[in-house]
């Protein structure tokens, strides 16, 4: 049987990919291609378009247009849309996990894990979509004012939504912006990572078979340096959704203008271990958050703080942590466990690079450290201070840094003086206690007894400071991507 996505390339090896905009998958006229390098083992994985400013205007123009057509679309035909997707991607499980395995280097379980959850979440999208409301008010609740004005505020889609995927979560971090902005009636316009850029247009190859029409689904490829900043600044785009770095974040904030924007970006996120924490329970999320996908979500723990006391009691638990749950090597292979290749090369050198600075700075090499081409061994520093790089700045790898600190206030204030402002943990036995210290601390979410995660996809997920702009979560997002609009009407009695 023919397989849905033959038409995205040109079946070659390793195949050229398509761009897809007005219904139809496309060889660019720049003629130019980027190559997608496997980080497993540095094949060529295949080559995507890099798109023209053309294609772009062409692209856009089309969804606008298409966009008006789709709202008027009753809500439950296109979530019924929704759910086919959501079945296409669990009968393209092995597949789909099998090329996030060789285009990102998540591990066997980590892709299959990907795969389903992006299922499980454009089906809750399309359920939760049935729910939204508008509402009327009178205006008799405002002093001064009589009955005789009554607002009716339907809820509407934004328009064109420009959806910025990250490498690391190709499929789900797409599905979390493609999936909200069109079950809401918007039109959206996907600008894939180059990692993970394979993967994404298989996704929406997917949406397209399930039935969305031409026009208001596009895929455009190309490098940011290359297509972004005529994406982000183009008159067409209503609403940017961009998951990534916090540089990235903040320079596409100041170019886009006055558009709404939902933002994920880096994260740097801290665990506290208090003197009366369950270490055992401690150590193993520690080690669970610091080291899943190679450290390389916005959501893993970057470094922990306890008092010394505390933090030698934890050390050898940690070891024991990474001995046993921990198994760097080929993605492929079940064996390995956690740490796979970093997504390049340069990243794993430029990592190396800041442990190596923190030794020379007097921190100490606890476990790991060492660096095979672009595999990094998971690492643990201890004596590590807040001034250096390896914390200051989010370090994308499988690195946890240990900081000694006297006391939690002095945590805290480590804590709340960091740009970001993502998550943090907080081990403790005393509920009452963890509880009244989140409150303190300066970030979107804290977690008690558990490692940062974005999951369960329905909370609300969102970062402060440098992290974020905007709420995601199931509802959340679907209202993010919609706005009110009102209509007054004045009725005399
Ligand atoms: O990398 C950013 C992701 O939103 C993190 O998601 O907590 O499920 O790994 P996760």
């Amino acid at each position: 049987m023919a397989s849905i996505f033959e038409l995205i390339s040109d079946q070659k090896t390793p195949p050229s990919y398509k761009f897809f905009s007005r219904g139809k998958w496309w060889q660019s006229k720049s003629g130019k291609l980027t190559e997608i390098i496997s980080p497993v083992d540095s094949s060529i994985l295949g080559r995507l378009q890099v798109v023209t400013k053309e294609e772009i205007d062409q692209a856009i123009g089309d969804a606008c247009r298409g966009q008006k057509e789709w709202e008027k679309l009753a809500v439950d035909k296109r979530a019924k849309i929704l759910h086919l997707a959501a079945d296409w991607v669990r009968e393209e499980e092995h597949f789909l996990s099998t090329l996030l395995v060789k285009e990102i280097g998540k591990t066997i379980d980590e892709a299959k894990s990907e795969v389903l959850r992006t299922a499980e979440m454009i089906d809750l999208f399309a359920q939760e979509v049935r729910t939204l409301r508008g509402e009327t008010l009178e205006s008799d609740l405002f002093p001064g004012f009589e009955k005789g004005k009554e607002a009716i505020i339907d809820r509407v889609a934004r328009g064109v939504i420009l959806a910025i995927a990250p490498f690391n979560y190709p499929l789900n971090l797409s599905a979390s912006k493609i999936a909200p902005a069109l079950v809401t009636g918007n039109a959206c316009l996907l600008k894939p990572p180059t990692n993970g850029g394979i993967s994404a247009l298989h996704l929406v190859r997917i949406f397209e078979k399930a039935g969305v029409p031409g026009g208001v689904l596009a895929a455009l490829t190309g490098s940011g340096s290359e297509i972004g900043d005529y994406l982000v600044t183009h008159s067409g785009i209503e609403m940017i959704s961009f998951t990534g770095s916090s540089q990235v974040g903040k320079s596409i904030a100041q170019k886009a203008g006055m558009i709404p924007l939902l933002f994920e970006c880096g994260g740097n996120n801290p665990a506290l271990v208090l003197d009366n924490a369950n270490l055992d329970l401690a150590a193993l999320e520690i080690v669970k958050g610091s080291f899943s996908y190679s450290g390389q979500r916005c959501t893993a723990i970057k470094y922990l703080l306890a008092t010394s006391e505390t933090m030698d009691k934890l050390i050898p638990k940690l070891k024991k942590g990474v001995k046993e749950k921990v198994k760097m090597g080929d993605p492929r292979s079940p064996r390995t466990k956690m740490v796979g290749p970093l997504i390049n090369l340069d990243v794993a050198m430029e990592i190396e690079n800041r442990i190596i600075k923190a030794k020379v700075n007097g921190a100490k090499i606890l476990t790991g450290g060492k660096r095979e081409a672009n595999y990094l061994e998971p690492t643990i520093l201890d004596n590590v201070k807040p001034t250096m790089e390896i914390v200051k700045v989010e370090t994308f790898g499988p690195v946890l840094s240990l900081i000694r600190v006297k006391n939690i206030n002095e945590a805290i204030e480590i804590i709340n003086a960091s740009e970001y402002g993502l998550q943090a943990s907080i081990f403790t036995q005393d509920e009452g206690t963890g509880i009244a210290l989140a409150r303190k601390i300066e970030v979107g979410t804290v977690q008690i007894n558990s490692s940062p995660q974005r999951g369960p996809d329905h909370f609300p997920f969102l970062g402060v400071k440098a992290s974020g702009v905007g709420v995601q979560g199931i509802r959340y997002t679907l209202e993010a991507m919609t706005r009110p609009k009102s209509v007054v009407l004045n009725k005399p009695e």
